[in-house]
């Protein structure tokens, strides 16, 4: 399985959680389990907006946009990682590695400019509600989502690119479950303060920037919320605010730890367990948090439950 120091490049080894060997199979349960339910979720949510005309408006758009992105996400490192557990084949080509790479930033970082995206439409639905349907139109939020996805796009590209075309003569052994570019920069030979430049500003702008516009959002949700004069919609508004705060930051904070951190603290196993949160535990949670507890989305399940118990059992 070792392959140190040959010449040419054919692929990498993803060592994943191999340093662990006993837990293994617990891992593979945990992962598969989780995978599943964060599928079935999402999917769940992408059918319950597009069936049910009362939830056809700009926020469950996005929901359903950000579902069609955890989905596609959570599917480019989770069946390989899975994989990886099961089999002690844990190789993954070149172009493979360039391809997990590629999408991983592509759409995570489409993800950060989409929560952004949803924080704003919500400042505007509780802190202008009077100008809601004119300021925040179909072209609007079509635009927003169309911009996160073409950022993310572009950003991966380049991003990408930069970090492929390094020589890779060292060790072919990537201390992580899916190609990443921290871990990648450390089995490169070539110089990578280029990289390193890049990396720090693709946090910054993909990361911190919608991290601070998210929270300054809260920040003017919240205060509206404490002056509404109705305490029940106050305590609801805001225990949903707070939920989608703590995924927020779990997803943002997990990421700006593993991008913006100096280079020399570079610590693989917790890097590990740290992305974890976002490659698996944030696009699981978030159909839960932004919608399986909300009122709205409950009642389009239930009629949708009742509208195809009645097909099934047609009237006598
Ligand atoms: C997400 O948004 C983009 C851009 O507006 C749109 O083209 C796409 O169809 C949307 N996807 C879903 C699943 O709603």
């Amino acid at each position: 399985m070792r392959r140190v120091n040959s010449t040419t490049i054919t692929g990498f080894i993803l060592l994943g959680f191999s340093d662990i060997p006993s837990l293994q199979h617990l891992f593979f349960l945990v992962f598969l389990v989780t995978y599943i339910v964060t599928l079935a979720g999402n999917l769940l949510i992408i059918v319950l907006t597009l069936a049910d005309p009362a939830l056809h408006t700009p926020m469950y758009f996005f929901l359903r946009n950000l579902s069609f992105l955890e989905m596609c996400y959570t599917s480019v490192n989770v069946p390989k990682m899975l994989r990886n557990l099961l089999s002690g084949d844990k190789a993954i080509s070149f172009i493979g590695c360039a391809m997990q790479t590629y999408f991983s930033f592509f759409l995570g970082g489409s993800e950060c400019f989409l929560l952004a995206s949803m924080a704003y439409d919500r400042y505007v639905a509780i802190c202008k509600p009077l100008h809601y349907p004119v300021v925040m139109n179909r072209k609007v939020s079509t635009g927003l989502a169309a911009g996160s996805w073409l950022s993310g796009l572009l950003m991966s590209f380049g991003h990408t690119s930069m970090v492929f075309i390094l020589p890779f003569c060292r060790s072919h052994e990537i201390n992580h479950f899916f190609c990443d570019i921290p871990p990648l920069l450390k089995l490169a030979c070539g110089d990578t303060s280029r990289n390193e430049t890049a990396v720090f500003m693709v946090a910054m702008s993909f990361v911190t920037f919608p991290f601070m516009l998210i929270l300054m959002s809260y920040v003017f949700i919240i205060s509206t919320i404490l002056r509404m004069p109705s305490g029940e919609g106050r305590r609801k508004s805001f225990s949903t605010c707070s939920s989608h705060l703590v995924v927020v930051t779990l997803f943002y904070g997990s990421a700006c730890i593993m991008y913006l951190k100096p280079n020399s603290s570079y610590s693989p196993d917790t890097d590990k367990f740290l992305s974890l949160s976002y490659t698996i535990i944030t696009p699981m949670l978030n159909p839960i948090i932004y919608s399986l507890r909300n009122k709205e989305v409950k009642g389009a399940f239930w009629r949708m439950v009742r509208r195809r118990s009645s097909v099934l059992q047609p009237e006598p």
